[in-house]
């Protein structure tokens, strides 16, 4: 017996990284996921395949959609709705970086960044909201950074976009509270991913001696933190969990 049995996950951008441990966490609970992917195909197949194991039932699949197009985004709310018939748990994950300081940044590297990992959380969770709302439950989940809550050089973009989402999420916290829908923020701090393995090897160490406990984050590490507040968060609404080893508080 899974503590998430019977319910239906859909986590964004899972095919790889924080995603990816958020969507095989999930799934170990016993929930039904659906692997969104933008351009790791098989990566988000192979999730599916792991989640579904040898039980031949229909445990996940993997699911094609990008977020920032807010056609898209709530076509994939619509298709998971259409193959399962509920949505319980929403996890707006997928994000990108454009990393470049303020002086160098070019509008495109701003919207961009903006449109994955802000616009589209709206897109999605303005979708997810409706079957919630007629279920009169649901446990939204967004993740934000820690460089939303504060400064890092060359990433006013990323650090806005991640901002928003706290910003966002306490106010969809409030309104949605009446419906038994709570919305909730994972910021992670440094995590051991492909964003974090674009940060040159000299600068990553620089960084790793600022962390309290001496080491960066693994993807795991934050989906616990999914998994709590999907799982366990009953009474938990507007709230922020921190996966960040201290390196901010
Ligand atoms: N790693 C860190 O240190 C860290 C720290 C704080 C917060 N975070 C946040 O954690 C989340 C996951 O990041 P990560 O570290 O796992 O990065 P990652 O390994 O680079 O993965 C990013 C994921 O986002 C997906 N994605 C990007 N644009 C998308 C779009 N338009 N539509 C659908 N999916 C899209 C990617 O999908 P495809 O591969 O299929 O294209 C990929 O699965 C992000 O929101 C990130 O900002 C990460």
């Amino acid at each position: 017996m899974g503590k998430l049995d019977g319910q239906v996950a859909i986590v964004t951008g899972a095919g790889k990284g924080i995603g990816r441990a958020i969507a095989l966490a999930l799934g170990a609970e016993g929930a039904r996921v659906a692997v969104n992917y933008l351009s790791s195909a098989a990566a988000a197949e192979e999730v599916a395949a792991t989640i579904n194991g040898e039980s031949g039932q229909d445990r996940a699949f993997a699911i094609k959609a990008n977020v920032s197009d807010p056609v898209e985004s709530r076509d994939l709310i619509k298709k998971v709705l259409e193959r399962w018939g509920r949505l319980d748990i929403m996890v707006n994950n997928a994000g990108i970086t454009r990393d470049r300081s303020i002086r160098k940044m070019t509008d495109e590297d701003w919207l961009e960044v903006i449109q994955t990992n802000l616009n589209a959380v709206f897109f999605c969770t303005t979708a997810a909201m409706q079957p919630m709302i007629e279920q009169k439950y649901g446990r939204i989940i967004n993740i934000s950074s820690m460089n939303g809550q504060t400064a890092a050089f060359g990433q006013a973009n990323y650090g806005a976009s991640k901002g928003g989402i706290i910003a966002f999420s306490k106010t969809a916290a409030l309104e949605l509270a009446r419906f038994n829908i709570t919305v909730n923020v994972v910021a992670p701090g440094f995590t051991m991913t492909d964003m974090l393995a674009k940060v040159p090897e000299n600068v990553q160490e620089q960084i790793k001696s600022r962390i309290p406990m001496g080491r960066f984050g693994k993807p795991e590490e934050v989906a616990k933190a999914v998994v709590f507040l999907a799982a366990d968060g009953d009474y938990i609404t507007g709230a922020q969990i921190n996966v960040n080893g201290g390196a901010y508080m």
